[in-house]
């Protein structure tokens, strides 16, 4: 059954308290993002935040910046906004898309979002890193957090499910390794999230996995396509207009060197 984004995104908010890093941003990565801020923050700096992601919001409430959120989908927002800790009466939200939505130009001193990029089919990314430039004030920065993927294999199914078993990682792991080796299409760079339930079904058919981990895979029933490229081609996309001029990686999960949070200024 092929869903439309909104059916998409309502599946994904209803289960977001299920989803773990590397879906949602990990203390270690909010942490990053924290810092690559805290640098250049003026008191009043305005911040543009793409997509409802909860922990990016509370992270900038708590630095006092001023909030304009970006997302196309509301009931994403109002369920993101729900798990924030603490409610930002200042925050400023806002339905549309990122790619074409019309804000005053170079009015943001941060541009901040967590696997946004990823959310566009790869013809968008020209024109989305263009929107980021012109949105970006001269001195401002964008800290993005990314989901790339390696140049070669990290490990087989059978090791990942080898790890697993023996609590090396956990299932959040498990699953980012089963996507990799079998939801993503190399030749369209297109993770598909059904081809990795499906493989999960299988994995559990065959006996390899339990019914506890199954359900974890469930959770990305929901018909999701991702794009993903390799680092150093996210690097090509990006220099065209911006300078890469910090690259962290969190800490708390075994395959975070998959996930790049990159600190962008104009060139
Ligand atoms: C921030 S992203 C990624 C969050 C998380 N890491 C994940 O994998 O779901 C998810 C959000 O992006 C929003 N979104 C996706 N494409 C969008 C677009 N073109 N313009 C505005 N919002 C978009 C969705 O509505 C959703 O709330």
């Amino acid at each position: 059954m092929k869903r439309s984004i909104n059916e998409i995104f309502k599946f994904r908010a209803d289960r977001w308290v299920n989803y773990t890093p590397s879906v949602r941003p990990s203390p270690s990565e909010i942490l990053i993002y924290s810092k690559m801020i805290s640098t250049a923050r003026e008191t009043d700096s305005n911040c543009l935040i793409l997509g409802a992601t909860p922990e990016l919001r509370d992270m900038a409430c708590n630095l006092n910046l001023n909030v304009t959120v970006l997302d196309t989908n509301k009931y994403m927002i109002n369920k993101m906004t729900g798990l924030m800790t603490r409610q930002n009466p200042t925050e400023n939200v806002i339905v549309g898309n990122w790619v074409d939505y019309d804000f005053v130009e170079q009015q943001f001193d941060f541009i901040l979002g967590d696997h946004v990029i990823n959310m566009l089919p790869l013809n968008q990314y020209a024109s989305f890193v263009d929107k980021l430039y012109s949105l970006l004030k001269k001195d401002g920065n964008i800290v993005t957090r990314i989901i790339t993927v390696p140049q070669n294999s990290l490990c087989t199914n059978d090791e990942a499910i080898q790890m697993y078993d023996h609590g090396t990682i956990k299932y959040n792991d498990l699953i980012w390794m089963i996507c990799l080796n079998n939801a993503y299409n190399k030749d369209t760079n297109i993770i598909s999230y059904r081809e990795l339930v499906l493989k999960g079904r299988k994995l559990f058919s065959d006996g390899l996995i339990d019914k506890e981990t199954l359900k974890q895979f469930e959770y990305y029933d929901d018909g999701m396509f991702l794009s993903a490229l390799t680092q150093r081609e996210y690097k090509d996309v990006f220099t065209t207009k911006f300078d890469i001029v910090e690259t962290k990686f969190g800490n708390d999960y075994r395959f975070c060197k998959t996930m790049p949070i990159y600190k962008l200024a104009k060139k």
